[in-house]
């Protein structure tokens, strides 16, 4: 059944939401597969796959290429797709002509947005023209540049205050749920309990409405790249060199195409 933002507001409380980034049809595919509630399309796709070192240089375009590409596979998650760096800031006719992009040309049915209450005016108006928006608080990575480094957030006191603002300045603007990125744990979980919407979290701890993973680092696919907060549940890098270094040997040897070697 099709997982719309109401199913992943009734999740809360029930049970927690399962979110991962695709940037492509076959990773969406085995995700949505497996039972993932919402793919994201994130920005991520910059450092992950586009060979960038942060999220900056993606732009609106990218996200419309891969967003497309992961609504191919038609899956039964939510397909989110991340508004990419400054883009949100502009005006609120260029924004939505972002939003309107990224759902009419590509496919997304939500977008998700960085920043806390400063845009909370903004979102409200998104939200009313008929996009479904998903907040981002904590580490914003398109705000590296002033960040310096990609760091926790919240384990001061005014900062904290100031999370816990933003998250329920965004609920009020009507977001249907808010990522929750490098969030000290157990201000994360105050949050996660004072919001009606969910709270999904990555480095934010257990105690979220759900949890939200890059594909290449919950897959494995780049283990020396990974965060600390971050899990890998497969080897998917391993497998990739086994298989790339077991083609390059049985084409040198003329074992290929002739006797292939038995599938592993
Ligand atoms: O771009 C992304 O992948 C994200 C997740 C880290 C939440 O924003």
């Amino acid at each position: 059944m099709k997982t719309t933002t109401l199913t992943l507001r009734k999740l809360k409380g029930q049970r927690p939401i399962v979110a991962a980034t695709a940037y492509d049809a076959i990773t969406a595919r085995y995700a949505a597969a497996a039972g993932v509630d919402l793919i994201l399309v994130g920005d991520s796709v910059g450092n992950t796959l586009l060979g960038f070192d942060s999220t900056i240089p993606v732009t609106l375009d990218m996200m419309v290429h891969h967003t497309a590409a992961v609504a191919r596979a038609k899956p039964e998650a939510l397909l989110v797709a991340d508004v990419p760096f400054v883009e949100a800031h502009f005006d609120f006719k260029q924004v939505l002509e972002s939003c309107r992009r990224l759902m009419q040309e590509a496919g997304a049915e939500a977008v998700k947005i960085e920043g806390g209450a400063g845009l909370a005016g903004k979102i409200a108006r998104i939200v009313a023209a008929g996009v479904p928006v998903m907040g981002h608080i904590g580490l914003q990575p398109q705000q590296v540049r002033n960040l310096g480094r990609y760091r926790k957030f919240g384990t001061k006191p005014a900062e904290a205050e100031q999370l816990l603002a933003d998250a329920l300045a965004l609920e009020r603007a009507g977001v249907f749920a808010i990522v929750a990125e490098l969030i000290e744990p157990i201000l994360a979980r105050t949050i996660a309990e004072t919001l009606k919407v969910p709270l999904i979290g990555i480095g934010a701890g257990v105690d979220c409405d759900g949890q939200i993973l890059v594909c290449t680092d919950l897959l494995g696919m780049a283990p020396e790249a990974m965060p600390g907060f971050a899990h890998a549940f497969a080897a998917v890098g391993d497998e990739m060199k086994k298989g790339f270094a077991a083609y390059v040997m049985a084409v040198r040897a003329r074992k290929f195409p002739r006797q292939p070697p038995p599938p592993p």
